[in-house]
This record gives structure tokens, C-alpha cells and sequence, in this order.
């Protein structure tokens, strides 16, 4: 047989391409496999990773709205993986929750997800099965929806996906996961930060040009207060749900799973760099670097207008609505001594034997009955109430709630950041017919303990 040189392999495919159309009309396939990424800084070798098609970020799926996804999800990792749309409204079979709407797709085999997109916005995908260990890995990609009409005209449109990585000392990935200390604690902090897969993400822009950053937070566990130099922006979104009112952006914090879209000129002069940084301990921390070279526009332009609202039901009269109370209980200082799991009462040491220790009402891990039962269409409180010493980020499936304020319901969200000691009581109308998880998204904290779901009938 002859040497395949690249020449005849493609004449080889083409000719393969021209007997079978199918191929190329078939489901595009996205493979959860091992590869390298350069992560860290030049010096280091790439670190090895987990990545959808081998790669940190996976690939962006960019659609319009009211359009069609369709991924054949290949596992080629070790282990069992799904792939969750993360904010998406999807029909409950693709939701990718392991256990409740699917099974994990074991190493070798294949998924099918196929669903249409009603909301226009800034999501994301990740797997649902030991996320902890596999979105650390870097499972995760962008899922940018387009508003079917009335975009906001930009510049430029940048997606923003911050990471939080535990690096050894030669920038592979610290070996520490599912460490109980972690679990307990924060969840699985790093040290080292990327947008978009690498440590120095910049980009050149003009004066006075207009852009609409899209920050997308897929740390396992870190939040990011982040502030802007440069920049004079508005909050449009927040998780892929325009605001009513866009609003000046000051400090912005973003949990883990949330995303913030922002509508950002460029103030900054020619030969000057505009940020986005990230306030640490130590002060300001650069993110995302503008390098400024000319001028594209000497005046400001007029501030944004809100983008089109998307198909999200009204909320009914929240008087009539039933109300849930969730208690998330445990973890380090929480004062938690026992839960229910699996039926069974145990002792808190018997639990982290097994590493469960957070709790929702008092039992660990998914439970048979689900918190809420609700009828499609009617509107549904749940009062989330952190009793526990740590900040948590609460995520909803298969809808977007509201946050009951003092002064009212507030924006569209799928993940709500809930303080120590706070409580945030959130409303939706439960359209979404099937069976919904509720977890906490500091993904350890899921995996040792809050999960919970709901069914919509
Ligand atoms: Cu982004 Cu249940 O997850
Ligand atoms: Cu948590």
C-alpha cells in the first residue's frame, strides 16, 4: 500500500465525503478527551488537561436565537461524563444531570443532545458528573446565543471565560482533588487565573470604540470581584437575561457559573491599556488587557439601550405562590452534627467519611421526593437560607428566577451568590415541564452535599 501522504489523504476524503453526503450533514460531534493546553505563562510546558476536543476553552457554540444545537457528545475521557447547558432553557432530556434526567455516558460511548434555544444571551456547557474533578480539568466551553433582532451594534463582541486553576509547581494540575479540607471549606480554590485558556488574554482596540464583553466565571469554586480602568460600562445581562434598565457597571462580583454582559467603551487613550482586573488581597490583579492604539471616536457615545427581553413568563402573584423553605446547613464551623442520607440518619463524622458534609434540610445528596412539586405554569418561591459559614451560589435548571428584594423582585438570574448568614428568597413560573436539580455551584459543595431538585408536572 502506498505511503498516505497529505495530498491523497484529502483527495481520499473528498471522495469519501462524495459517496457518503450523510457525514457531512450528520450531528457534529464534540469529544470530552485528554489534551494539552498552554496555560500558564511561556517558560512552562502546556498543562494536561481534560478539554472538549481536546482543547481549554472547548469549542464556542455560537447560534441565533430560536435556533437548534445539535452535539454528539463523544466520552473519550476515563471516566463517565455529560454535557449540562448551563442557563440554557432546554427540554428536560437534554439537561445532562446524571441520576435525574439522563445516565452518565460511560468512557467510550456517545450522547445525542438536540434542543432549540428560546433566550438569547452569554451561557455556557460543562459536564454534570464529578464536576469537581472535571470541570477543574477543563471541561467547559461558551454557548453565545444571538438576539434574533435588536442586537446592541458593537465594535467588537468578546466572550471572557475566567478560570481558576491549582497548578503544581510546573503548572501541571495539582493532583488534590476531592480533598475534604476543600469540601468543607471554599471548595477548590487555585492560584493561577486564564481567560479564554490563557494567561495573558489581550486584545487591541480604538478610543472610543464600543464593545460588549461577555465575563463567563468557570472556576470550580473561586468568585471574582472584578473592576473595570479604561473601560466606561453598562450591565446589559446578567446570566444571558437582559436587564430592564442597564446600569453603570461598578465592582461587579461574579460567583462561580455566573455570567455578566457588559456594554464597554473604550476611555482609555491611545498607548494607554484598559483592564479588567480582579481585586484581590493584594490589590489589583490584571484579568483581561485593551491595548489601546488609535481612535476610533473622539465623543462618547449615548449609553446603551436595553437589549430585547427574552420569552421569560411574567411572574404571577407571588401572595398565591407556594413558598419552600431550603436551609443549607454543614460544612467547616457550620455546626451541622448529623444529616439524612440515604434514608439513613448518620453522624456527621460518618458522613465525611464519605465525603458528604453540607446538607440542604437537613439530608445530603439528591433526595428521593423532591423539594418542590409544582404545576406547570404557576409561579414558585423557595426561600434559600445559608446557615452555614460560607458564601454559596445557588443554580437553578431549566429556568431563570428572581430574587425578591426589598424593592421587589429583582433581574432574570439562573445562579444567585446567597452570603453567609443571608437569605435570598427567589420566584419562578415552574413552564419548564420535568425534573430540575438545585445545587450549590461551588461544585464541591454539590458534590458533598447540596443537591436537591425539583419536578415540574
Ligand atoms: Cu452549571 Cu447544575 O450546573
Ligand atoms: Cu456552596
Amino acid at each position: 500500500m502506498a505511503r498516505l501522504s497529505r495530498r491523497t489523504f484529502l483527495a481520499a476524503t473528498a471522495a469519501t465525503a462524495l459517496v457518503r453526503p450523510a457525514l457531512a450533514a450528520g450531528t457534529p460531534e464534540l469529544r470530552a478527551a485528554p489534551g494539552r493546553a498552554q496555560l500558564a505563562p511561556a517558560g512552562y510546558g502546556p498543562t494536561p488537561v481534560w478539554g472538549y476536543d481536546g482543547g481549554v476553552p472547548g469549542p464556542a457554540i455560537r447560534l441565533r436565537q430560536g435556533g437548534h444545537v445539535a452535539r454528539r457528545l463523544v466520552n473519550d475521557l476515563p471516566q463517565a461524563t455529560t454535557v449540562h447547558w448551563h442557563g440554557v432553557r432546554v427540554a428536560n432530556a437534554m439537561d445532562g444531570v446524571p441520576g435525574l434526567t439522563q445516565d452518565a455516558v460511560e468512557p467510550g460511548a456517545a450522547f445525542d443532545y438536540a434542543f432549540s434555544v428560546p433566550d438569547a444571551g452569554t451561557y455556557w456547557y460543562h459536564p454534570h458528573n464529578r464536576t469537581w474533578e472535571q470541570l477543574a480539568r477543563g471541561l467547559y466551553g461558551a454557548l453565545i446565543v444571538d438576539e434574533a433582532e435588536g442586537a446592541p451594534e458593537v465594535d467588537a463582541d468578546e466572550v471572557l471565560l475566567i478560570d481558576d486553576w491549582r497548578f503544581a509547581e510546573d503548572a501541571t494540575l495539582h493532583e488534590s482533588f476531592g480533598d475534604l479540607h476543600d469540601w468543607s471549606h471554599a471548595g477548590r480554590l487555585g492560584n493561577w487565573v486564564t481567560v479564554n485558556g490563557v494567561s495573558d488574554w489581550t486584545k487591541r482596540v480604538d478610543h472610543g470604540a464600543r464593545l460588549r464583553l461577555r465575563l463567563v466565571n468557570t472556576a470550580n469554586a473561586r468568585m471574582f470581584p472584578l473592576v473595570l480602568r479604561g473601560l466606561s460600562a453598562w450591565v446589559v445581562a446578567l446570566d444571558g437575561q437582559p436587564v430592564a434598565a442597564p446600569y453603570e457597571a461598578g465592582e461587579l462580583v461574579l460567583a462561580p457559573a455566573q455570567r455578566v454582559d457588559l456594554i464597554a467603551d473604550v476611555t482609555a487613550a491611545p498607548g494607554e491599556t484598559a483592564h479588567v482586573l480582579e481585586r484581590d488581597r493584594d490589590g489589583l490583579l490584571a484579568v483581561a488587557e485593551f491595548r489601546v492604539e488609535g481612535t476610533l471616536r473622539a465623543a462618547a457615545l449615548p449609553p446603551p439601550a436595553a437589549l430585547p427581553p427574552n420569552p421569560v413568563p411574567a411572574l404571577g402573584p407571588l401572595d398565591d405562590a407556594p413558598r419552600t423553605v431550603l436551609r443549607m446547613e454543614g460544612g467547616a464551623m457550620g455546626g451541622m452534627m448529623a444529616a439524612m442520607m440515604g434514608g439513613q440518619r448518620m453522624a456527621l463524622r460518618d458522613l465525611a467519611g464519605q465525603g458528604k458534609v453540607w446538607a440542604f434540610n437537613g439530608s445530603v445528596d439528591m433526595p428521593e421526593a423532591p423539594l418542590v412539586e409544582a404545576d406547570r405554569g404557576t409561579t414558585v418561591r423557595i426561600a434559600m437560607v445559608n446557615d452555614t459559614a460560607f458564601p454559596h451560589a445557588m443554580h437553578l435548571h431549566g429556568h431563570h428566577f428572581r430574587v425578591l428584594g426589598p424593592d421587589g423582585p429583582g433581574p432574570l438570574r439562573d445562579t444567585a451568590l446567597v452570603d453567609r448568614g443571608e437569605t435570598a428568597e427567589i420566584a419562578f413560573v415552574a413552564d419548564n415541564p420535568g425534573d430540575w436539580a438545585l445545587h450549590c455551584h461551588m461544585v464541591e459543595h454539590a458534590e458533598a452535599g447540596m443537591m436537591t431538585w425539583l419536578r415540574v408536572g
